[in-house]
């Protein structure tokens, strides 16, 4: 008989010591080892494991007959876009999100829009009653779409039910971390139950053809909770985001072996449900405080879709020793390093001041692109200068104070140009881009400091923020010496 075997597994990352220890040596992360029964994890006894004799398989080239995956469309266009088209068939997708984001609404609504096309859609909730799920379903609209329902979490039950009758076209489990299989003895939420759910999960999905969505908490660092290794498990990582107080909520690609990553799908919360949102651009410019300094409108890219938001800097005097950096929406490194060459390169000093960055709309930008509309959001703050209105801002800022280029000039100017901006700040060697004929005026910058005085000098003479001069402590020639180009 097997002995059992306990050992402690990092519930971050999954690895297994035989005895406690504060700290992951493999992930670094402190008081995550939790005592777990690993004994089932490996189920073939080691006399037979050594017995076997392996079998011969054939070993294919590369090219060859393939189909393309068979796709399911979810009837979301957003949805399905991201997926990179539509559910692939025995493909496994794993949704993660902050609790309350509106993961379940996302797949009731899924689900409910593939059983109203008559295919059969599952959907298994390990955390609500299933009075709770139709509840939601009745505010949505969407109490009569023939979903099949269930509030179950062992998951040999669910591939039991889920193996008769027809093949279920859409599997959602909600979440993984509820559900629990006999073959392991450590309790829900562990590592060692939800990867061997998980496993048990997906074996089914490859088999039977049917496309599975598993649910995935996330930690207060934004990392799907418990195991990274479900993430290498499955075909696609989706990540639902947003601020919990705005209404818009983007999903995007994280992995996709089926498709692009970086994609995003754009929704609004609403009363009734999740819309879609198809032209991103309006609803994040759509509440523009037009004429206001410390605003501007970057051009960026999310996955193949041109996306403008703007970017809101207020730049305050501090009255604390070391003044406050906050960013939401960007990377806090980037901010850092934009404040440092705006000092080092453009004598713009901002020590003594506080300094706050946000993205409207709740979007999350990874883009070093959004470097020189983040710059010019900044220094429009500190001298008070509003930016033009109808001008758009992109370009990477290297740290000697250069305009980098950046990708898909085109496609940014383009859309810039459909919503009726009328000039682009942009770096030097666009100029030549082929598609840069958009019919926008561009306004190029070889270096930071050449902006930096551009809105400076649009800031002369204007009044201060509250109409007395005593309230800033900088005035904007002192505040900005601009350097001499080069
Ligand atoms: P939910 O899908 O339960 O989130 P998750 O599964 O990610 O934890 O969404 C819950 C939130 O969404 C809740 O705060 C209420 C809000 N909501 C709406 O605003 N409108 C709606 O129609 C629904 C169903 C939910
Ligand atoms: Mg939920």
């Amino acid at each position: 008989m097997a002995k059992n075997v306990l050992s402690f597994v990092c519930q971050n990352c999954g690895t297994a010591y035989n005895r406690w220890q504060g700290k992951c040596d493999a992930c670094g992360e402190w008081n995550t080892l939790a005592e777990e029964d690993t004994t089932g994890a490996t189920s073939v006894p080691v006399s037979i494991r050594s017995k076997r004799k392996g079998r011969l398989f054939t070993l294919e080239t590369l090219t060859g007959k393939t189909q393309d995956a068979p796709r399911l469309s979810s009837g979301m266009a957003e949805l399905n876009r991201v997926t990179g088209g539509g559910f692939v068939r025995g493909s496994v997708l794993l949704v993660g999100g902050d609790p309350g984001i509106g993961k379940s609404t996302l797949l009731t609504q899924a689900t409910s829009m593939l059983a109203r096309a008559g295919h059969r859609a599952v959907y298994i909730s390990g955390e609500e009653a299933v009075a709770q799920v139709r509840l939601r379903a009745e505010r949505l609209g969407l109490a009569n779409a023939p979903v099949q329902l269930a509030a179950e979490t062992s998951v040999e039950d669910i591939i039991a039910t889920l193996s008769e009758g027809t093949v279920p076209r859409l599997v959602v489990i909600d979440s993984i971390q509820t559900m629990w299989t006999d073959t392991v003895e450590s309790a829900p939420g562990t590592v060692t139950q939800v990867r061997a759910s998980a496993q048990a999960l997906i074996r089914f999905a490859k088999k039977s053809g049917a496309a599975l969505i598993l649910v995935g908490h996330v930690t207060k660092d934004g990392q799907i909770a418990g195991p990274r290794v479900v993430e290498h498990m499955v075909d696609a990582v989706l990540s639902f985001e947003g601020e919990g107080s705005q209404q818009f909520r983007i999903l995007r690609a994280v992995k996709n072996r089926f498709g692009p990553t970086d994609e995003i799908g754009v929704f609004e919360m609403t009363g009734l449900g999740l819309r879609e949102v198809s032209n991103p651009s309006e609803l994040f410019l759509s509440e523009r405080d037009l004429g206001s300094p410390g605003t501007a409108v970057f051009a960026g890219i999310e996955g193949t879709r041109p996306v403008l938001v703007e970017l809101q800097a207020l730049v305050a005097p501090t009255s604390l020793g070391t003044p406050r950096r906050a960013v939401v929406g960007w990377d806090p490194s980037r901010l850092s390093m934009v404040l440092a060459v705006l000092e080092a390169h453009c004598g713009v000093k901002l020590s003594g001041h506080d300094v706050y960055l946000n993205v409207a709309g709740g979007l999350r930008i990874n883009e070093p692109a959004a470097d020189l509309a983040a710059a010019a959001a900044l220094v429009s703050s500190l001298t008070n200068a509003p930016l033009p209105t109808d001008a758009v801002y992109f370009g990477e800022i290297s740290l000697s104070g250069a305009v980098r280029p950046v990708a898909q000039t085109s496609a940014r100017l383009k859309e810039a140009a459909k919503l009726g901006f009328g000039r682009a700040v942009l770096p030097e060697s666009a100029r030549g881009d082929p598609g840069s004929e958009a019919g926008l005026s561009l306004n190029t910058v070889g270096g930071l400091t050449t902006l930096v005085a551009d809105i400076a000098a649009r800031g002369q003479g204007r009044p201060s923020p509250a109409g007395d001069p005593e309230k800033m402590p900088h005035p904007p020639d002192s505040a900005v010496r601009t350097a001499k180009a080069g």
